[in-house]
């Protein structure tokens, strides 16, 4: 009887540190971040958006701002700081480049070894004769980037970006939500780490310089 007893508090113990082990595995593996989105046109809309760090970013076909196409190759050799948005946007993609023009200014020269890019989550409004004006406008050396819709879908699949047309369906005036982070790539086009458009234009320098 006590050897059964003892199998039966063994196999229990067993039990249980296998059940606490799958809960606490589930904990550390479940998607820790629930970011910001931009929902400027609808603010208040439920938001949802999850970020797998090991999964964001990859190979990308989109258009410079001349029409070129251009892929994740022409820009390898720097890092990379990714930003998604749109130039209608009235707040929230303004704000993000603001902070990466001024992280840009903080870092200086040491900036040239940086490839900052913003991808237009809105490619029927956004072509690159649009986008590219608009995101060197905040700082030049911040390159505007567009494609086709299918593009835009991929890069923004490959990037886990959240984005959605909102407003009525076929309307000139609409809005896009999106999720509004900035990916930090090494230079082998890998991720690092991402900042909400709301990290400060001091952390950002300080982290875009150590990646540097
Ligand atoms: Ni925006």
């Amino acid at each position: 009887m006590s050897n059964n007893r003892k199998t039966r508090q063994f196999l229990l113990a067993a039990i249980l540190g296998l059940a606490a082990g799958i809960a606490s595995a589930t904990l550390i593996y479940s998607i820790p971040d629930l970011g910001p989105i931009d929902k400027s046109a609808k603010p208040g809309d439920a938001q949802t958006v999850t970020t797998g760090k090991a999964l964001i970013g990859g190979a990308f076909s989109l258009l410079d701002p001349t029409g070129k196409r251009v892929s994740e190759a022409d820009f390898s050799g720097k890092p990379m700081l990714v930003y998604f948005g749109f130039t209608h946007c009235p707040d929230i993609c303004p704000a993000g480049l603001q902070v990466i023009a001024a992280a840009l200014e903080k870092l200086g020269p040491k900036a040239e070894g940086l490839t900052p890019l913003f991808i237009t989550v809105d490619p029927a409004r956004d072509t690159p004769e649009v986008v590219g004006p608009y995101a060197a406008s905040f700082d030049k050396r911040i390159i505007g980037l567009s494609g086709t819709p299918d593009d835009i879908a991929k890069v923004g699949k490959a990037y886990r970006v959240y984005m959605q047309k909102a407003g009525e369906p076929g309307a000139k005036d609409y809005s896009v939500d999106h999720s509004s982070f900035m990916y930090l790539m090494n230079s082998k086009g890998e991720f690092v780490k991402h900042f909400p458009h709301t990290v400060s234009a001091d952390t950002l320098a300080t982290e875009l310089g150590n990646a540097l």
